[in-house]
């Protein structure tokens, strides 16, 4: 394959690829090879740029996203009642805070950015990381770009059927539409995609300012009638049923971990990691606990669990002639969760194919847009394939089962590592109890769905997990290619005008 063009190299423009790390509110490993200036002169350190601040804003940027607006009714639909809801949200709020401090002392302990894939590495070894990166690459990152573009197209086209439910397709189409869209900001430029970020940023927290603003108006006029009827008797909860609750409340929750990817970016990590974790997490915690108060001074549990847009029937409920301004909002809002992530999963698939761990042409960046396109695209057709086979609460499931895989994956690192390296250096240690606590509820979490009531979607990432497995013992370890890979990869480079880059540490 002597054809590949090594020899023409792009030079990233450092402007907009430290903007991109810093903006987008997500960095990812690939970030130092994304061109940051940082990377030029310094193939090895960023600039500390994290501040407590920013830091705390990371967090709850991530954080925030389609979940608060599409989750509360499929968990009150899950478990039937307003009290067990209500503890389950709570509930997940805790666990994120109780599993982000032991990531903090995970990430203050090994302070290389890139997360899960860092802690592996150390505790466990290649092999692990290996299926971390490759289970991110191929089903965590594309599930959630999907299930955010499903939330996006529900609230796109709720204001135009306005009474009866939407047509399934018409939500698939829009929702496939928007991840074309997205792909085309992303693969359009860097500082595109992260101005995107940071304006739709403030959209979410406007939707969430509107919606718990609202809430306290109704609730000074008096109106707390629904929730004064917790209904723990009316509740459908097996064992599974919570675990499955559970999934559709933590999903909200997701991207606690996120400094976690950027920790070579904090300025005074040790202190700063585990500070904004402390701040950010409870703050999360407490407006989705707000926003779930508001829904229902606004509207009834049944009301509720049969909205298909549940902050759109806010809105109708109480906005009047500005009843618009909610779909509005939550479609800025969800759009920008979408960009960001598949800003993200990029360069996730940029840093995985960097290590061997994935198909060279994959961290490939276009030569004069400097965006990663083959990974984004790659990441893209999968979201879209799981837009079409899925539905927002199937993909819940088969992402929040998959990820906690992982995530309890990170718990028994650090436990191992209390053993293995008992003197490492440790500015901030969690109380070992913390960890045995979460990793008990992220097998629980694993193993009562699948018991409980056994899904294909279970079986799916079990199997994407062990073709994993599969993968890399001939195509990692061993080195070998398939015999016509030289020949696609130019053909692509061709046709995408792809390149490798030359910040690529080899
Ligand atoms: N919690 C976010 C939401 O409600 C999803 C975050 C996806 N995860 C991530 N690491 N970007 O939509």
């Amino acid at each position: 394959g002597g054809l590949v063009w090594r020899g023409c190299s792009a030079e990233c423009d450092a402007e907009d690829g430290a903007a991109g790390a810093l903006t987008d509110g997500n960095i990812n490993p690939g970030d130092k090879l994304e061109g940051t200036d940082a990377a030029a002169d310094d193939p090895v350190h960023l600039k500390r740029r994290v501040g407590l601040f920013s830091g705390v804003a990371l967090i709850v940027g991530t954080m925030i996203g389609s979940g608060i607006f599409v989750s509360p009714s499929g968990l009150l639909e899950r478990t039937g009642s307003v009290g067990i809801s209500f503890i389950i949200w709570m509930a997940c709020g805790l666990l994120s805070l109780l599993g982000a401090l032991a990531y903090a002392e995970l990430g203050t302990m090994n302070t290389s950015s890139g997360a899960e894939y860092a802690y592996f590495m150390d505790a466990f070894g290649g092999p692990p990381a290996f299926l971390f990166s490759w289970v991110s690459t191929l089903v965590l990152k594309p599930s959630q770009m999907a299930i955010i573009c499903l939330s996006f197209a529900k609230y796109a086209v709720e204001p135009f059927v306005s009474e009866c439910e939407p047509p399934v397709s018409l939500v698939k189409l829009v929702a496939v539409i928007s991840i074309v869209m997205i792909l085309a900001v992303n693969c359009y430029s860097v500082n595109l995609a992260t101005n995107v970020q940071n304006i739709f940023t403030a959209a979410k927290l406007v939707a969430i300012a509107i919606i718990v603003g609202g809430g306290a108006y109704k609730l000074i006029l008096g109106n707390t009638r629904h929730l004064q009827e917790p209904n723990f008797a009316s509740s459908t909860a097996t064992l599974g049923n919570i675990a499955t609750a559970f999934y559709t409340g933590l999903w909200a929750y997701d991207g606690w971990n996120n400094l976690n990817y950027v920790t070579e970016e904090i300025k005074n990590p040790s202190k700063n990691l585990p500070l904004s974790i402390i701040i950010g997490i409870p703050l999360v915690t407490l407006c989705y606990a707000l926003v779930n108060v508001s829904y229902l001074a606004v509207m009834s549990v049944s009301e509720m669990a049969d909205s298909e847009a549940v902050a759109v029937t806010f809105g109708n409920r109480l906005l009047g002639s500005m009843a618009w301004l909610m779909p509005l909002a939550v479609t800025i809002s969800t759009f920008g969760s979408a960009n960001g992530t598949l800003f993200v999963a990029g360069r996730l698939c940029f840093a995985a194919s960097r290590e061997g761990h994935l198909l060279d042409i994959l961290s490939y960046v276009h030569v004069r847009r400097f965006t990663p396109a083959p990974g984004l695209i790659f990441h893209s057709l999968i979201a879209m394939a799981m837009v079409l086979y899925g539905t927002i609460d199937s993909l819940i499931d088969f992402f929040s089962f998959t990820a906690w895989i992982f995530y309890g994956g990170a718990m028994l690192a650090l436990i191992v590592m209390r053993y293995t390296k008992p003197h490492a250096p440790r500015p901030y240690k969690v109380p070992i109890v913390i960890p045995y606590v979460v990793l008990l509820v992220s097998t629980y979490l694993v193993v009562a769905p699948i018991v409980d009531k056994p899904q294909w979607e279970y079986l799916y990432a079990t199997a994407f997990i062990c073709a994993g497995g599969l993968v890399y013992l001939p195509f990692v370890k061993w080195g070998y290619s398939l015999p016509f890979m030289d020949k696609i990869t130019v053909f692509l480079q061709m046709v995408l005008e792809v390149v490798p880059t030359s910040t690529t540490f080899e």
